[in-house]
């Protein structure tokens, strides 16, 4: 038995930040077990008190249950690769983003934008509930759109599994391996810069 590691043991800052920020990560390894609607829409709850360009709060989130009658339909979207693990989530949400403004129909540049930082409000929300949430780009977009009936001015963005952490022995035998080390960063250097861009 393989437990999921504590990403706080294998990651440090390297200015003072939150611990949250190094807590949150993308494991696969989860049990197959439900977890309360409740916890879902705490979730869902963090996601909505995001920022948006004008309040336009243009994410939208679906969702199936494993044990709810979507369920197949959502874990059929998903690339095989990424079926393979998403099968013991508790829940798979597709996030949205509408592509234009309602307050007068004209194309939103930053509405891709404004989801991911709804997305990562709700991973946050999760990793402080220890629950696995892992945001996926590996899945059909386009079957997305027919199965769940997107309409045509909404980006289909992301989707993201959620469940309760499991040994990594759930894993098929690949999969363990990733789930052993959370993963590291580049350096502030390499992604910041004073001035001009200079990388
Ligand atoms: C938009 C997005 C798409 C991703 N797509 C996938 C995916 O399809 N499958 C997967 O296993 N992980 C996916 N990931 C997880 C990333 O691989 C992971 O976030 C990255 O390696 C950093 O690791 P961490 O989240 O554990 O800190 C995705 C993450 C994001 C934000």
């Amino acid at each position: 038995m393989s437990q999921l590691p504590n990403p706080l043991e294998h990651r440090t800052a390297d200015h003072p930040i939150l611990d949250l920020f190094l807590k949150r990560w993308s494991p696969r390894a989860m049990s197959g077990e439900t977890i309360p609607d409740a916890d879902l829409m705490t979730l869902f709850e963090a996601a909505r008190w995001a920022p948006s360009t004008y309040n336009e709060q243009e994410w939208r989130f679906l969702y199936a249950t494993r044990d709810g009658e979507h369920w197949e339909t959502f874990l059929g979207l998903l690339m095989e690769a990424n079926q393979a693990w998403c099968k013991n989530a508790a829940a798979l949400i597709v996030g949205l983003s509408c592509k234009t403004f309602s307050r007068n129909g004209k194309p939103n540049p930053v509405h891709t934008l404004d989801c991911g930082m709804a997305v990562e409000n709700l991973l946050l929300q999760g990793a402080t509930m220890d629950l696995v949430c892992h945001a996926m780009a590996g899945f059909d977009r386009s079957k997305a759109r027919v199965a769940l009936n997107i309409p045509d001015d909404y980006d289909v963005e992301v989707m993201i599994a959620v469940g309760r952490p499991a040994d990594t022995d759930v894993l098929p035998e690949d999969y363990q391996e990733m789930d052993q080390q959370p993963s590291g960063r580049k350096p502030l250097s390499e992604i910041v810069a004073s001035g001009p861009f200079a990388f």
